[in-house]
């Protein structure tokens, strides 16, 4: 997804995103009575209500780049215990007095993969947490429809509307745990998991092919409303000749990622 997306459009592609984000928290998290959570990337904020819900939760803030997230997760994400503002998390100069050192658990979903310098994301997180604070990411690392993210900018039909634009997505390494360990460990975490996790999804329909494709293509702003749907069909048929497909020519969209659950020393 492109992060200056509008609240509305991401809340209606969301859907296979908060299952898997409740699934990972649910499999790596257990609530304790008091709890702080920090969710970085909090986008519509669906996920931080659902954590503020918790009745062992006493807080949540949710932190977005965006402002148009943090408006939509304000007005239709509101719970007592949550709060969401606006902060670019390589920002530390925008971490609160207040947030430093103050939070039992960290969660970041489908959002790393968006943060170019993930040193500075871990050392912000790092700041946030209390000594021995959890913290949960995931990020995408090694998807094959990447590629056409990349390489529809130089397709015949689409590139005289594409010149300006320029994929802002910064994937791990596919398959990287070594270096995601490492890179934990020099930030001052001790690694609990670190590990490979391949979501796969079977979509049944052209129309859901292009609802899971959107928030992927953040070209889309630079393509005119009529011709969408044609650059749609054109980013998925090239996609699909990057996956297995089943007997009914299904494909299984598979989505590699790095799962991270980690400690603050
Ligand atoms: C795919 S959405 C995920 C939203 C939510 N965590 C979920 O799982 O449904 C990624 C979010 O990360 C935000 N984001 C991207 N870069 C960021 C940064 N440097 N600091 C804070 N938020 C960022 C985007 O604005 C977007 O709302």
């Amino acid at each position: 997804m492109n992060s200056d997306s509008s609240g509305g459009g991401y809340t209606k592609a969301r859907s296979m995103q908060h299952r898997d984000a409740l699934l990972l928290l649910g499999q790596h998290l257990a609530w304790r009575d008091g709890d702080a959570v920090l969710d970085v990337g909090c986008g519509t904020g669906e996920i931080a209500r659902h954590i503020a819900d918790r009745k062992e939760v006493a807080t949540v803030v949710g932190l977005d780049i965006s402002k148009d997230m943090v408006n939509f997760a304000t007005s239709k994400n509101t719970a007592e215990k949550a709060s969401y503002h606006v902060l670019d998390i390589q920002d530390e100069s925008g971490i609160r007095e207040d947030w430093r050192g103050k939070f039992t658990k960290a969660v970041s979903f489908h959002t790393v993969h968006w943060i170019p310098n993930k040193e500075r994301f871990l050392a912000n997180v790092h700041m946030c947490l209390e000594k021995g604070g959890e913290l949960l990411f995931n990020l995408f690392a090694g998807v094959p429809a990447i590629k056409v993210a990349r390489d529809i900018k130089h397709h015949p039909k689409w590139r005289e509307y594409l010149t300006d634009y320029a994929l802002q997505l910064y994937e791990w390494p596919k398959g990287d745990v070594a270096g995601m360990s490492h890179l934990l460990e020099e930030c001052g975490f001790e690694v609990v998991t670190c590990e490979v996790h391949t979501l796969t999804f079977k979509l049944d329909s052209l129309e859901k092919e292009k609802a899971f494709s959107r928030p992927l293509l953040g070209h889309l702003q630079y393509i005119p409303e009529e011709k969408q749907d044609d650059f749609l069909e054109d980013a998925i048929s090239m996609a699909r000749e990057l996956y297995q497909k089943d007997e009914e020519g299904r494909v299984a969209w598979e989505m590699p990622q790095i799962v991270v659950h980690a400690r603050k020393l």
